[in-house]
Formats: structure tokens, sequence, C-alpha cells
């Protein structure tokens, strides 16, 4: 499969990597608005300067291409994913499906229309730790979930467009832990109450903390809490999670996964008391291919062999909504409800 990969510079270089590691897919060429990136990443890279474009038209009208991968700002995402689904080019595009509720579902009714493929990368659900989390939710050994709570705090200096954004943590970064409650409850959010803020040190223009509580469709409730402008000791990006659950509750500190089971509720004198088990770490499962390599693959998969595609955009538009909502629970202060 050839693709045409749009934006080499920043999160480019891990679909580069990607994309040169695998052996079924291969490039037709790119689009690079920024012609010292194009010129940098040619040589880093060993790609034909003459296979960079500058604009998108430009290489559909000159390539040979069987899809499209997006790694540009989300801003460029709609105009992108349109073209290209018009062309009749399915598309892996990066989070988030769109900079806004409407360009996502802009896309999502093209793809409809076009019935051409579109794929979002929500790379965090495929990693060891949250598949091996999921498998023991998905297994009912902890019995019910009743509350789900997740914390992350980092401080990273991008620059770029995440410094101008009025919500960086909630739209380019949360995103990835919303999905992933919806990956683990199997349900979407109804209801949202939300606050964020900017510390007085933050080099965001727009809030980098957040803290939100959600109801699942199922029953579930979540809370969360998180930072882009933490300045020292950092959360895995992962985010930590503890799962109270009916029989159990499971921990996920720093990449590590503990299970403590509720082995009876009665003491040696028969009084109502908790008894636990040990605390047992769960051994993380073991993935052929994980993150880029395995949406990669799944994405060659759909397009060359119709198979289901892994987060397409139809079902992605649920998680862009649950962002779009904290958004809005943030900057009313009040709670928002989803249907
Ligand atoms: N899944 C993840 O873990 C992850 C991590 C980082 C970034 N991302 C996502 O990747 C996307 C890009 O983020 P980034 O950090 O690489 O941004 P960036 O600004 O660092 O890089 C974007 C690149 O695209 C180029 N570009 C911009 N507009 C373009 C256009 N219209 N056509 C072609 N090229 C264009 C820029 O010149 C630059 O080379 C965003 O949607 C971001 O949320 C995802």
């Amino acid at each position: 499969m050839k693709v045409i990969q749009l934006g080499i510079g920043g999160m480019g270089n891990t679909w580069l990597n990607a994309v040169q590691r695998s052996d079924e897919v291969a490039y037709a060429g790119f689009v690079e608005i920024n012609a010292d990136i194009a010129r940098e990443q040619a040589t880093a890279y060993n790609l034909d300067p003459a296979t960079i474009y500058k604009t998108l038209p430009e290489a559909l009208e000159k390539l040979n291409a069987d899809a499209v991968i997006d790694v540009t700002p989300p801003q460029f995402h709609k105009e992108n994913s349109t073209l290209a689904l018009e062309a009749g080019l399915p598309v892996l595009s990066e989070k988030p499906l769109a900079g806004t509720l409407e360009d996502a579902q802009a896309i999502v009714d093209k793809a409809r229309e076009t019935g051409v493929i579109h794929m979002v990368a929500q790379n965090y659900r495929y990693r060891p730790l949250t598949q091996t989390v999921k498998s023991v939710l998905d297994s009912g050994e902890l019995g019910a979930v009743g509350a789900v709570h997740a914390e992350f705090f980092n401080g990273p200096h991008f620059g770029g467009f995440r410094e101008e954004m009025a919500h960086p943590l909630i739209i380019d970064m949360s995103i990835h832990h919303f999905d992933m409650m919806r990956l683990f409850l199997r349900s979407d959010a109804s209801e949202i109450s939300a606050r964020s803020w900017n510390p007085p040190w933050s080099w965001f223009n727009g809030d980098a903390s957040a803290a939100a509580h959600m109801r699942f469709e199922n029953g579930v409730f979540t809370s969360y809490s998180a930072s882009w402008c933490s300045q020292a000791l950092p959360s895995s990006w992962n985010a930590n999670w503890r799962f109270d659950c009916e029989k159990a509750v499971m921990l996920v500190q720093d990449d590590t996964v503990t299970v403590q089971d509720l082995l009876r509720v009665t003491d040696r004198r028969g009084a109502l008391a908790n008894v636990h088990g040990e605390r047992r770490v769960v051994p993380l499962l073991e993935m052929e291919r994980e993150g880029q390599d395995y949406l990669l693959h799944e994405f060659c998969e759909a397009v060359t062999k119709g198979k289901p595609v892994a987060t397409p955009a139809q079902d992605n538009i649920r998680t862009v909504e649950l962002v779009f909502a904290v958004v809005r629970a943030c900057d009313s202060g009040e709670t928002v409800k989803l249907s």
C-alpha cells in the first residue's frame, strides 16, 4: 500500500519511522508546508525531495497513492480529510479527529457520504498497559465497576499550536485518557461537570489544568484530574488509574497494574470487616505490534483486505463529543448532558 503523509515534522517523525519499519506500507510521497522542515527531513530520512509537495491537491494530482496519513495540526484535518475522501483515498488521521466538533462531524459525514475509510490514530488504546487493563476488566474477575479515578500530571514545553489553544490539555492530551475511559467501560459519557484553570506560572495561553466528573451511560462514575504545566513529579503519559470494583480494586501506577481482591467481609470473630488478599502485580500483555505500528497494520488490512477498521471516525466522534462536552462544562460552569 502506498501512502501520502501530510506533515513530516513533529509527530510526523513517529509516522516516518513506523512506515519505514513496515513491510506492508511504503511512501508515494509527502505534503509539508514548511520548506526548511521538508529539506531537513528529506536528508534525515532519505526521502526523495521531488515527492514532497506544498499542498495536498498538488500531491493528489502528481502521485499515485492508495491512502493518506494526516499528521498536521488539528485545524487542517477537516480540509485534508475532505480532499482525500472526495478523491477516494482512505485516511488515517492523527487525533483529534478535527480542531472543532463541527469539523469532526463534517469529516464523519463525508466518510459516510463517500463510503471511504476514515480511521483515527488513538494510539494509547494499542499499548500493552491499556490492553492489560482492558483484559482484566473484560474478564469480569473484579466484578462490577463502580467508579474510575484517573490522574495525569506533566509539564511539556512543546511550543507551537498547543500554547495558543484555549484548552490545550483537554483537547490535545486528555482526549487520550477520555478515549481510554470509553474503551475500558465500553460505554459513553452521559453527564459531565468540569473546571479548568491555568496556574500563574503556566506557559500555555489556554487552561492547562482541569478536573472533571463524568457519569457514563452504564452508570459508572469517573473522576479525572490533570495538568500540563505541573513542575515536578510527572506521571506516566498513560495516567495513573484506580478502578473501584465490586470484588477488588485495580491500581495503575507508573505503568504497573496491581490488583487487590476482597476475600470476604467478616473478620476472624465474625464482625463485618473487609479482608483483603495480597496485592498482586498483573503482568503486561505482550503485543506483536504496538501504537503506530499496530494502527498502520490495521489501516493497511482495512484498506487492502476490507477488514473492519480500528478506531473509525464514526466511533471516534463519541470521544470528540466527550472532549468538547468537557470544554463546554469548563467554560459554562454548568453540568453538560450528552444524549
Ligand atoms: N497520538 C499521539 O500520541 C500524538 C502525539 C503528538 C501529536 N499528535 C497529533 O499529531 C498532529 C500534529 O502534531 P505535531 O505535534 O506533529 O505538530 P507540529 O506543529 O509539531 O508538526 C506539524 C507538521 O505539519 C506541518 N504542517 C502544518 N500544516 C500543514 C499542512 N496544512 N499541510 C502539510 N503540512 C503541514 C508542519 O510544518 C509540521 O512539520 C496533531 O493533531 C497532534 O494532536 C499525536
